[in-house]
C-alpha cells in the first residue's frame, strides 16, 4: 500500500494544491513557515481513519482542526489516494467552520472499504499482513529510558498501531516493550538449554543450538539497528547490576543513555518502527521486508552533516519496502541518494524537482534552497575581487585580495584560485611588454 496524491483546500496556508507522491522516497523542502509540517500533518489525520477503521468497523480518525481551516475560508477540505497493486481507494475529511454551511462533506465509504479488506485478511489468516502507518513529529526528542517498568504491553498485531500517528518515538515504550520480550526471549532459552543438558548424555545435544529460540521480533529490531547503525550491535537489558539498556559501540559496551542525542534518536526512530514492523507482519520470514509508510518531520534534527549524506539510503536499506515521506532543511539529505522525488514549497506553491543525486551542497544550497553558500559580505567581496581579476586591474585586485586574506582562512579555496589567477595576468603583462 501507498499514498499516491494528497489533494488539499483551504488547509493552513493553502487554497488548493494537489500533490503526487513517489513510491519510495518524497521529501519536502522549504523556508520556515512554507508549510511542510501541514502537508504531514494533513496526510495523518486522513490515515488516523485507516487505522481507526481497521481497528473497528465504525471507528473514527481525527477530525480537521479549527485553527486548520485556512483564515479566510469557511471551510477546509483534504482528499487522500491510497493505491495498491490491484485498486484505488480515496477518501476525504471536510471540517466547516463553526456557524457556516457548506456544499462539501466527508466521504469515508473508501476507507471502510479498504480497512474492510484488511480485516477480513487478518480475520481469515492469522499470519497475514497489515501496513505499518507511522508519524514522527519535530517534538519526538523523547528520550528518558524508564528504571523501573511501569506498563505492561501486549504484542497483539494491532498493538503495531498504538500511538503510531500521535506520539513520535520514545525510549520508555520502546524499553518496556524491548525488556518485555526479551523476558520471554529468555525464558525459552532457558527451557531449551534445560533440555539439551538433560540430552547431553545420550544425544550430544547436537543441532539443538541452531534451534535456539531467537525472538522474531527482537531479531528485526536488532538487525534493523546493525545495518542502520553501522559500528552498533547487541542491544540488549542488562538486569544486573541495575536496569539498563546497553549496545555495543565498535566492540565497547555503552550504556544507552550515555550515547549522544543524535544517536539516541536515531537508535529509538530505527527501533520503532522495525518494532512496529515486526508485530505487522508474523508471517514474514524477515519483518524488516514488511510495507508501510512512514513520514519523519525535519529528518536531519540533531544529525550531524556525514549522517544526514547518508540517511536516506540508509533507510532504504534498512526498510526496503517502505514509502517514506519526510520533510528537511539540509541540502545533504536530499543529494545523497538517488531517486528522491524533492518538493520545494514557496508561497504554497510546489515545485517538483526529480533527482539531485551527485550535487555538491553549495548547488543545492544555490540553486534549490536559494540560499548563498557564504556569509553576504564575504561573498559580495569575493565577487567584487573576481570582477577586478576579470577586467585586468591587477593593483586594485591585489589589495583586495590582502584585505580578504585578513578575515579568511589561508587556505580558502577562492582565495588560493585568486591568488592563481593575478599570478597569471601578471606573466602575462611581464610577456607582453
Ligand atoms: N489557519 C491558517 N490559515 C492560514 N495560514 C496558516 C494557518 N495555520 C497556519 N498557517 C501558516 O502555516 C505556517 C506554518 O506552516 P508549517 O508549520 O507547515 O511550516 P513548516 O514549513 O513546517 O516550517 P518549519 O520549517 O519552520 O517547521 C505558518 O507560518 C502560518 O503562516
Ligand atoms: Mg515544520
Amino acid at each position: 500500500m501507498e499514498i499516491k496524491k494528497l489533494n488539499i483546500v483551504n488547509f493552513t496556508q493553502f487554497t488548493n494544491l494537489t500533490i503526487e507522491f513517489s513510491s519510495d522516497f518524497t521529501v519536502f523542502i522549504g523556508n520556515n513557515g512554507a508549510g511542510k509540517t501541514s502537508l504531514l500533518r494533513a496526510l495523518t489525520i486522513l490515515l488516523t481513519w485507516l487505522i481507526a477503521r481497521i481497528e473497528r468497523e465504525k471507528g473514527s480518525g481525527s477530525p480537521i482542526l479549527e485553527a486548520d481551516i485556512e483564515n479566510d475560508a469557511k471551510y477546509s477540505q483534504i482528499t487522500i489516494e491510497v493505491g495498491d497493486l490491484s485498486d484505488f481507494f480515496q477518501w476525504k475529511l471536510v471540517k466547516q467552520r463553526k456557524g457556516f454551511k457548506s456544499k462539501q462533506s466527508s466521504d469515508l465509504k473508501n476507507v471502510t472499504r479498504l480497512a474492510d479488506r484488511y480485516r477480513n485478511c487478518i480475520s481469515q489468516d492469522n499470519n497475514s499482513s497489515l501496513p505499518l502507518v507511522v508519524y514522527y513529529p519535530v517534538e519526538r526528542v523523547v528520550l528518558d529510558i524508564p528504571l523501573k517498568i511501569k506498563k505492561h504491553h501486549s504484542f497483539a498485531q494491532l498493538d503495531g498501531y498504538d500511538n503510531a500517528l500521535t506520539q513520535g518515538v520514545d525510549f520508555r515504550r520502546f524499553f518496556e516493550w524491548f525488556r518485555e520480550r526479551e523476558d520471554t526471549e529468555n525464558e525459552s532459552m532457558q527451557q531449551i538449554l534445560e533440555s539439551l543438558k538433560d540430552n547431553y548424555q545420550d544425544e550430544r545435544g547436537g543441532g539443538k543450538l541452531s534451534q535456539l529460540p531467537y525472538d522474531k521480533q527482537l531479531t528485526a529490531v536488532r538487525n534493523a539497528i546493525a545495518i542502520f547503525m553501522q559500528g552498533f550491535s547487541k542491544l540488549r537489558v542488562q538486569r544486573k547490576p541495575r536496569l539498563r539498556m546497553t549496545v555495543e559501540k565498535h566492540g565497547k559496551t555503552l550504556d544507552v543513555a550515555q550515547l549522544s542525542q543524535g544517536e539516541k534518536l536515531l537508535m529509538a526512530l530505527v527501533g520503532d518502527i522495525a518494532r512496529r514492523l515486526a508485530m505487522m507482519n508474523p508471517g514474514l520470514e524477515n519483518p524488516l521486508d514488511g510495507e508501510g509508510i512512514i513520514l519523519i518531520d525535519e529528518i536531519d534534527l540533531h544529525l550531524h552533516p556525514q549522517w544526514q549524506r547518508g540517511i536516506i539510503q540508509r533507510l532504504r536499506d534498512t526498510f526496503p519496502n517502505c514509502q517514506f515521506l519526510l520533510t528537511t532543511h539540509s541540502p545533504l539529505v536530499i543529494s545523497d541518494a538517488k531517486d528522491v522525488h524533492c518538493y520545494v514549497l514557496n508561497d504554497s506553491h510546489l515545485t517538483s524537482i526529480e533527482d539531485l543525486y551527485g550535487l555538491d551542497a553549495n548547488q543545492v544550497l544555490l540553486k534549490v534552497m536559494d540560499t548563498e553558500i557564504r556569509n553576504e559580505v564575504v561573498q559580495k567581496q569575493l565577487t567584487e575581487l573576481l570582477e577586478l581579476i576579470h577586467h585586468g586591474d591587477c593593483n586594485k585586485a591585489k589589495v583586495s585580495l590582502s584585505e580578504l586574506e585578513k578575515e579568511l582562512s589561508a587556505d580558502d579555496l577562492e582565495l588560493a584560485k585568486a591568488r592563481l589567477l593575478i599570478k597569471r595576468l601578471e606573466v602575462l603583462r611581464a610577456k607582453n611588454r
